[in-house]
């Protein structure tokens, strides 16, 4: 098993030689020591502690410890000092835990579990999290609610947002600190076998119900259950699942004993529930009873500056040998960044593999992304746009669009850098974070 690893910030002294020794005593602990703050940043990346323990009483500044919190997200900070009662806000946040000297002694292994336990459970949703590549506002706002609904400790969660967004990914993510997910697509279970299926059944419950059988909040417990399309239950069966989620407990087809679970459940639709509900083809109660923690997963079209990045993953995903790296070109990826794409994450995946099989030399060309003509039609062309029927407003707002896209593809031809974007437009930095922020772009998520 890997050690895990405990940086010091501090200088050689009595309290650090004892707290090494107490680790030392025990198996499975590799430690390091630094003590200048200039070579922080550097042991911290190259040690990439789990667990970093900081001497208040040194000269380690609240910014240096923001830099090395941002580098490990997962990492956990515990600090001692003399005066740790009377510390500024601004300085006890930044720790996860605060010892003073005199507890240093009797609790600090206490601590050291703990936090360990923490940042195995942090690595291990930002492993999931991972997978949802993006660094929009919008995909930042998505790991926040991911993590409010992990912290809920079983709360109901409801996914919405159109097909293909990524709404399974983000249950996964869910299920990440339980590591134990079932999944079943509501729409596919005929309405005669979906209580079986759900809640089990006895011995002779049915005919063919030759034996018992588990249903899936029985196999889910513990953990999660994935109720993907929602939407499609039929009303009859709403009034049950609505039962077992307002009880916490199911009843087997053909049983007279209820059994007690502890299931979360994530459900998931790109119907709209709450028209829905309103309109009486879904049952308002078993809405509100779903929608605890609603998340909304945002379309592509919402989120363009993440385009480049998602292309980048997918080609690294297909590429078929792991040296050889198809190329894009700047005017084929301001045509990825220009069209709408309807189907969303899935249609810009399916398009990336496609044309990675299709392709002929290095280069991915548009005609091997969109090979169906009446989508390359859809790619939108500057040049020829047709401005009947286009109102003023509308005009207004599509030149806006017009303007981000072309930011995020030049940004993207220079690496990312905001800097060389800027100097290129002729412009300096700032102007050029203004100039966007007025158009509606964040450039902040951008590098
Ligand atoms: N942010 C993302 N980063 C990388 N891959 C993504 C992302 N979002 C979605 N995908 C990929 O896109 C595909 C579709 O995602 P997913 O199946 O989660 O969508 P969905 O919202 O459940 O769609 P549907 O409503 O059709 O079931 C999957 O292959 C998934 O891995
Ligand atoms: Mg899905």
């Amino acid at each position: 098993m890997a050690k895990t690893r405990i940086l010091f910030l501090s200088e050689e002294n009595e309290s650090i030689s004892f707290l090494e020794d107490v680790l030392s005593s025990v198996n499975g602990y590799e430690t390091r020591l630094c003590a200048e703050a200039e070579k922080a940043v550097d042991a911290f990346r190259h040690f990439s502690p789990e667990i970093t323990v900081v001497n208040l009483d040194r000269d380690f500044s609240d910014s240096l410890l923001h830099t090395l919190r941002d580098i490990s997200p997962a990492a956990r900070f515990l600090g001692f000092g003399i005066h740790v009662a009377n510390l500024p806000k601004s300085r006890s946040e930044i720790f996860n835990t605060l010892l003073s000297r005199d507890a240093l002694r009797l609790r600090f292994m206490t601590e050291v579990s703990m936090l360990k336990q923490q940042s195995d459970l942090l690595s291990q949703i930002n492993a999931a999290l991972k997978k949802i590549v993006g660094k929009s506002p919008q995909v930042k706002a998505l790991y926040d609610s991911i993590f409010k609904a992990i912290r809920s400790k079983g709360a109901t969660v409801l996914i919405q947002g159109e097909s293909g967004v990524g709404k399974e990914l983000v249950a996964k993510a869910i299920a990440s600190v339980s590591n134990h997910l079932i999944s079943v697509n509501c729409s596919a279970i005929s309405e005669n076998l979906f209580e079986s299926e759900l809640f089990g059944h006895a011995r002779g419950a049915f005919t063919g119900a030759i034996t018992e059988r588990k249903g899936l909040f029985e196999a889910a417990n513990g953990g999660v259950l994935y109720l993907d399309e929602v939407g499609d239950i039929p009303l009859a069966m709403q009034a049950k699942l609505l039962r077992a989620l307002q009880e916490g407990e199911i009843r087997p087809v053909g049983s007279s004993e209820t059994k007690k679970v502890k299931v979360q459940i994530v459900a998931a639709t790109n119907h709209d529930l709450q028209k829905e509900s309103e309109k009486g083809t879904f049952r308002k109660d078993l809405f509100y009873r779903l929608n605890v923690i609603p998340i909304y997963v945002p379309t592509l079209r919402e989120r363009k500056e993440d385009i480049p990045e998602l292309v980048e993953h997918f080609i690294q995903e297909f590429a078929l040998f792991p040296d050889f790296k198809p190329e894009i070109s700047p005017e084929t990826m301001q045509a990825l960044i220009r069209y709408d794409w309807p189907g969303n994450i899935r249609e810009l995946e399916n398009a990336i593999h496609r044309a990675i099989v299709l392709m002929n030399g290095n280069e991915l060309t548009i005609e091997n992304i969109f090979p169906a003509k009446e989508n390359l039609s859809k790619v939108p062309q500057v040049a020829h746009r047709d401005w009947t029927g286009i109102h003023y407003a509308e005009f207004q707002e599509l030149q806006k669009q017009e303007e981000r896209d072309y930011i995020i593809a030049k940004i993207h031809e220079n690496d990312g850098s905001i800097k060389k974007t800027a100097e290129s437009f002729g412009m300096q930095r700032p102007a050029l974070y203004a100039r966007a922020a007025r158009i509606g772009l964040d450039l902040k998520t951008l590098h």
